[in-house]
């Protein structure tokens, strides 16, 4: 298993109106990516952010990985537009594109990472067909929408699963849990197999409520849990 832990927190759970500060703040106490989370009232019963703020964001300095999760159909159209406003990865869910491989395809065309989503009762049907035109796994530790709820215990099996096909194929594709990730169960799923972990809620919220602005004491706190594993 690898020993190169991402930890990513979602910016979901950060201060909108201080956007550009909490990210500077959060990757200031040691995060490692930005986790961007694309919701458009459609595929996922909410709506937040787009290419603007992804642009915003760089135009303000950031210059860690920004990693796009894009809860949204279609997903093809947006892709462009995401590359030019400078995300690293984009994620997408299979259900939402009519072809999966051709989206795959156009995100590395625009030279961005690639990834696929699964939800927590997604099947991981296409994963074996496609694994040579993905850079991640996401795999979804909670029901896609919204930040604040409970870890599904079933992913862990799941990630283990993918950890194996991983493993398997020899080739560098991260593996990312996402929904529900907190200091106390972060070993846990480590071992079960992830190795970038995005934390909304446990990070911006949780870390928030001890010092409004630094998040070191909740990273570390990770750190520690990772370190053990
Ligand atoms: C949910 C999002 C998550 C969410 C995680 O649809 O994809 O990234 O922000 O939030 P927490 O860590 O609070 O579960
Ligand atoms: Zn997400």
């Amino acid at each position: 298993m690898t020993q190169d832990f991402v930890i990513a927190p979602s910016i979901l759970s950060a201060d909108f109106a201080r956007l550009g500060e909490e990210v500077e703040n959060v990757l200031a106490a040691g995060a490692d990516f930005v986790h961007f989370d694309v919701m458009d009232n459609h595929y996922v019963p909410n709506l937040t952010i787009g290419p603007l703020v992804c642009e915003a964001l760089r135009n303000h300095g950031i210059t860690a990985p920004i990693d796009v999760h894009l809860m949204v159909r279609p997903v093809d159209r947006i892709v462009p537009d995401f590359a030019r406003a400078g995300a690293t990865y984009i994620t997408f869910h299979p259900e939402a594109s009519d072809h999966v491989d051709r989206t795959l395809q156009l995100i590395r065309d625009h030279g961005c990472k690639s990834g696929l989503v699964f939800n927590p009762s997604s099947p991981l049907g296409c994963l074996d067909y496609v694994l040579d035109k993905i850079d991640m796994v996401l795999l979804m530790s909670v029901n896609p929408g919204f930040g604040g709820q409970s870890f599904i215990s079933g992913t862990l099996k799941k990630l283990r699963q993918v950890r194996q096909i991983i493993d398997d194929s020899g080739l560098p594709i991260r593996l990312e849990v996402d929904g529900g990730v907190h200091p106390d169960n972060i070993a846990e799923i480590a071992q079960a197999g992830a190795d970038t972990f995005v934390a909304g809620s446990a990070i911006f919220g949780a870390g928030r409520a001890e010092d409004p602005n630094r998040y070191d004491g909740v990273i570390a706190r990770m750190r520690t849990e990772l370190g053990r594993v």
